[in-house]
């Protein structure tokens, strides 16, 4: 009885203490933490790093969660490579030995069965090593019980040895400062920035978001299956692409009548005007997800056109910042302002007239308050002067609740922040406008502040900069 008792403890603690590994890709090192916050956060499960745990590495260990959890992080991350069952770490290759033999065999055993096949891998972090070398360190993990037999092509299971050699590549050590061994269990979704890359998509606008970091959004959002998203400012909808393959129902609104009804100037090198059908919904069926398509409409988003009710899930959005084009909305012929010289919707141009970027961001949280279901998120883009940047710019609202503020970098002096919040409290009567309306928007108020101060930074240091940062998307 004791017996049994003692072995149930023992099985259930090799389940619980169970740690995994997971191995992150180099880029958009910002965004990784959140992503896979909000991916565990979709299975009610809390990040629980080991001990040691370093943000900028790329392997991290993980405990409290499960191969379930594991495999439904996977299934979505783009951030993430891949993802093991860690069975022994260490900082050399004896520690790594020791740790080994102390996994629980029960644990190994079902992986190791003589009719199973298998392949060991070995991943170097900022070394390479020659093909003899990956030999050697494979040959030296001969105390393992391996019973099965070797099939490169098509094994039962893979294994991986994994060796951090830092992130100077000015200084590779000879001998790697953290070694890890596991069990594969799954890959990430990395090869959805190439399937969806704007480069082969039906349409696209001069600020369409790259397939990566449109994911990274939707992950920070929390999409998921049969949600209902919403782009205000929708432009080219890359935005809703990914929300869409995620499984979530996606709208949004433009101001500009061309981009909404794909007609008008093409964005395209060699092509002069946009040809027939390339608008969102054609984008959706070019990934095979138009049936996640509710609509796109004309609309300016200072001026909402949905009836009162907590009517999204998610509201994602890039707003426009001035820099390509100056920010607008609609306006009446009193205070009536040029449109500006780039604008190309030759013959639908609403009257219109500046909209601050304070106004931007106090009517998109506003909106998202009264518009979004209780816990639902919201996701945008936020530039950055970064010489006068603190955190308390980043706008506030009573009723939603800061989850995370991630920085791209795009110059010395420029970046964008991706911002995520989530509704916590139902808006009152005394969360007024005016109250939300506080003195860290300040940096933003004033017509296209930020556009002059980013001009002006960008005169003194030339064009060459200001290519790469456009490259980079930003408006
Ligand atoms: C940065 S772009 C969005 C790009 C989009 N994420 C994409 O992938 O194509 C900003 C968009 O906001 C639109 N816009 C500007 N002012 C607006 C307003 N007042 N209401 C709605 N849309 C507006 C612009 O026409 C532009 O398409």
């Amino acid at each position: 009885m004791r017996l049994q008792w003692y072995t149930n403890m023992a099985r259930r603690c090799s389940q619980t203490c169970r740690q995994y590994l997971l191995h992150l890709a180099h880029d958009n090192v910002d965004f990784r933490l959140p992503e896979i916050k909000a991916l565990l956060a979709l299975r009610d499960k809390a990040f629980n790093p080991a001990e040691d745990f370093v943000e900028r590495s790329p392997f991290w260990r993980l405990r409290g969660v499960s191969e379930d959890d594991l495999r439904s992080i996977m299934a979505r991350t783009v951030c993430a490579k891949s993802a093991f069952e860690l069975w022994g770490h260490g900082e050399t290759a004896q520690d790594l030995k020791k740790s080994l033999l102390e996994y629980p065999k029960e644990s190994m055993a079902p992986f190791l069965k003589i009719k199973s096949t298998y392949k060991i891998n070995v991943y170097t972090f900022n070394k390479t090593l020659v093909f003899q070398e990956r030999i050697k360190k494979i040959d030296a993990l001969d105390f393992l019980p391996f019973e099965g037999k070797v099939h490169l092509k098509d094994p039962d299971h893979i294994f991986c040895l994994l060796e951090d050699y830092g992130s100077d590549p000015n200084n590779i050590p000879e001998e790697p400062f953290h070694v890890y061994f596991g069990r594969w269990i799954a890959d990430g979704q990395r090869e959805l920035i190439r399937s969806h890359s704007v480069k082969k998509r039906h349409f696209i606008g001069n600020t369409s978001m790259d397939a990566g970091l449109s994911f990274i959004m939707a992950n920070h959002a929390k999409v998921k299956a049969e949600d209902i998203v919403y782009d205000p400012f929708v432009g080219t909808g890359s935005l809703l692409v990914a929300c869409s393959h995620f499984g979530a129902y996606v709208c949004g609104t433009d101001i500009d009548y061309n981009t909404i009804h794909g007609i008008g100037k093409a964005s395209r090198k060699n092509q002069k005007w946009r040809g027939p059908d390339e608008n969102i919904r054609a984008n959706l069926r070019q990934y095979g997800t138009e049936r996640q398509y509710v609509d796109v409409l004309v609309s300016d988003a200072s001026k909402p056109v949905w009836r009162t009710g907590s009517l999204f899930d998610v509201i994602i959005t890039d707003p426009p910042y001035g820099i390509r084009e100056s920010t607008r909305r609609t306006g009446s012929h009193k205070g009536l302002t040029k449109p500006p010289e780039d604008f190309c919707g030759e013959s639908h141009i609403p009257v219109s007239m500046a909209y601050h970027l304070s106004d931007i961001f106090t009517d998109l949280l506003h909106f998202a308050a009264h518009y979004l279901v209780m816990g639902g998120r919201i996701v945008y883009w936020l530039p950055i002067y970064r010489p006068e940047y603190s955190e308390d710019m980043v706008p506030q609202h009573p009723c939603l609740t800061l989850i995370s503020n991630c920085e791209q970098v795009l110059s010395s002096h420029t970046s964008r922040r991706l911002v995520t919040m989530e509704k916590t409290k139902e808006p009152e009567e005394s969360d007024t406008l005016a109250q939300q309306v506080e003195s860290r928007f300040s940096p933003y108020q004033g017509l296209n502040s930020f556009r002059e101060k980013y001009f002006s930074g960008i005169t003194k240091r030339g064009s060459k900069e200001q290519s790469k940062e456009a490259a980079n998307g930003v408006e």
